[in-house]
């Protein structure tokens, strides 16, 4: 008999993604403002997109700030008419400059809480410090297993039978941050990289607007 708070699908032998509290609709107050930092192809930008339009997050995307010129990113919020602005990181002179001018636009576009979706950039404690349990970051392994780059290659090349995904919060050490929601995937055999990933990244797209609405009622910013 499956707990009430279980949301995950029946499956004859093993759950995944694992079962999740979700923490229930509908939620009052304004919506969240969210900021989102992405350096890639964005599909968990446009995920969070898609979930506010979708009545899945009681929010919307005030703003989006990509690191790479031309990125995919960039392409979807032009498509999607969402705000986005370039900051490149070889445009400044330090990861704390960088991280200055993203608390000034995150300030400027009034975010209540900023999501890291594929951002591709160690952040330091100035932004860390300006969004105090208003950081979450998206990783692509079952936290705190695999931390830092290419999390998909290190789990294959453990040979592990379960991957999946975390959505945390960011403190100062990388991928360590409190866990707010995770989903689990089967490694299968002869899997690539690429197929791994893709099997992972539909989960990300599941879990991340679940992980932000979590760390908004965390805050109580999110209404009860
Ligand atoms: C996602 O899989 C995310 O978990 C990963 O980058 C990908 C971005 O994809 N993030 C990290 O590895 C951070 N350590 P997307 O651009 O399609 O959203």
């Amino acid at each position: 008999m499956p707990a009430l708070d279980d949301f995950s699908e029946d499956g004859p032998s093993i759950q995944w993604p694992l079962p999740q509290r979700d923490p229930g609709f509908p939620p009052a107050g304004p919506a969240l403002r969210l900021g989102v930092m992405a350096s890639g192809s964005g599909s968990n930008f446009e995920a969070l997109v898609r979930a506010c339009r979708e009545g899945r997050l009681h929010g919307e995307v005030a703003l989006l700030v990509v690191n790479n010129p031309g990125c995919g990113a960039q392409d979807r919020a032009e498509r999607l008419g969402v705000p986005c602005q370039l900051l490149d990181h070889r445009q400044h002179a330090s990861r704390e400059a960088l991280d200055h001018a993203l608390v000034a636009a995150f300030r400027q576009a009034r975010a209540d809480l900023v999501v890291m979706a594929g951002w591709m950039r160690i952040v330091t404690p100035t932004l860390i410090a300006a969004f105090p349990d208003r950081l979450v970051n998206i990783h692509p392994s079952l936290l705190p297993s695999f931390r830092g780059i290419d999390a998909v290659g290190q789990a294959l090349a453990a040979g592990v039978a379960l991957s999946g995904c975390t959505v945390h919060l960011v403190n100062e050490a990388v991928d360590a941050g409190r866990i707010l929601v995770q989903a689990a995937v089967p490694v299968l055999p002869g899997d690539s990289r690429e197929r791994l990933a893709a099997r992972i990244q539909r989960q990300e797209h599941r879990i991340l607007p679940l992980g932000v609405r979590l760390a908004a009622r965390a805050l109580g910013i999110e209404g009860q």
